[in-house]
């Protein structure tokens, strides 16, 4: 690598247009060669998705790195807020055409500092292709694999709508909004949410939230922020009144011909009752009627929720990738790379 490295901040809105273009060049190009199912954007639409952050991650910090002037990676860090105030969720992509010559390994040494100085511990990476270059990578500098996951897609047109059509069970009614839960439901809707955390989660150092009705306030008030729309269809028990099962999608303006399941849970009481199905089965409906324009729907999986991944399987969704999440402490990898 030449010697001429430089890591610096980006700025979407400040960028020159020769960089903003180098740099959707470099990651269309990482795309194609890093996924089997890549979701390349035209230029005005990337340029958009890059001021559309993920809703639940915090704040994003987006680094270019330079050899000799020219643009040959990018890093993109998310800083989570409140119980996961320790981590720093990384993605380091370089050019295709400058991989293996010590790029990456450069950016990481470079970024760790600026890291540790909004202090954080531990550096994760999400969603790398499981044995590909990010693993192998990753491992070699000194990460360890966390999680093993799964990557599955649900193409509309691939699915007959009759898998859909899944029967009420007896004594649940649904529920379901956009943007903001009632208030007779946000209660039982965050104590349902809080289930989250039984899901299987590898040995990944995120802590799921500890939800109260005030958390699912502050969310909504996220996803408002970011421009991202929720949908959220519930399973409310008809004896008790209190939601029981959950299901919520992501709607993204940057990516309209897309949808991001997020959560899904069913309370332990009131598992093994299809309940999951029947949220999910009934969101997709819902979705569809409102926004034919959907074309595909994406979801990524523990590879260990073996329930999760069959309801998934029963309503149309596909695994189009295995992955794996890395971990590494941050002061553990800066010793290591010296
Ligand atoms: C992962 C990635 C950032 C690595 O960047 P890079 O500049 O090619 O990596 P480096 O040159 O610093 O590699 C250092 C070492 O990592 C290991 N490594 C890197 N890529 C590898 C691959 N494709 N297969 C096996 N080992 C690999 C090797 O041990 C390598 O040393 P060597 O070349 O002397 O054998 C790059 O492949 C990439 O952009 N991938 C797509 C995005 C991604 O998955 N990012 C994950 C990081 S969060």
């Amino acid at each position: 690598m030449s010697r001429k490295f430089e890591l610096q901040p980006f700025e979407a809105d400040q960028a020159a247009p020769a960089d903003l273009r180098a740099l959707y060049e470099l990651s269309v190009a990482a795309l194609r060669l890093d996924r089997p199912d890549p979701v390349v954007l035209d230029y005005d639409d990337w340029v958009a998705s890059l001021r559309q952050l993920a809703p639940s991650l915090g704040p994003r910090g987006y680094w270019i790195a330079r050899c000799d002037g020219e643009l040959v990676a990018k890093a993109v860090v998310y800083f989570p807020p409140k119980e996961n105030e320790h981590l720093a969720l990384t993605e380091i992509t370089v050019a295709p055409r400058r991989r293996r010559e010590g790029v990456g390994t450069a950016v990481l040494m470079a970024l760790l500092p600026e890291l540790e100085a909004r202090g954080r511990k531990l550096v994760e990476g999400w969603e790398l292709s499981k044995g590909g270059p990010g693993a192998q990578w990753a491992v070699g500098v000194g990460m360890r694999i966390s999680k093993s996951t799964i990557a599955q897609t649900l193409d509309i047109r691939d699915v007959a709508p009759a898998l859909w059509e899944v029967p009420a069970p007896d004594g649940f009614r649904v529920a379901e909004w956009v943007g903001a839960a009632p208030d007779e439901l946000v209660a039982s809707y965050a104590r349902a949410l809080h289930v989250m955390r039984d899901a299987p989660a590898g040995d990944s150092e995120y802590r799921l939230a500890e939800w109260t009705a005030e958390r699912v306030r502050e969310a909504e008030a996220r996803h408002r922020e970011r421009n991202v729309v929720q949908r959220v269809v519930v399973a409310v028990s008809e004896a008790t009144g209190e939601v029981v099962a959950l299901t919520q999608m992501d709607l993204y303006t940057a990516y309209p011909e897309w949808a991001v399941q997020q959560d899904t849970a069913v309370i332990p009481a009131y598992r093994g009752k299809g309940l999951g199905r029947w949220v999910k089965a009934h969101m997709l409906r819902a979705l569809l009627a409102e926004r034919p324009s959907i074309g595909k729907i994406y979801t990524n999986v523990n590879a260990d929720n073996q329930h999760m991944i069959r309801v998934n399987g029963q309503i149309g969704f596909t695994t189009s990738r295995s992955t794996v999440g890395v971990s590494g402490e941050i002061a553990e990898l800066r010793r290591l790379l010296g």
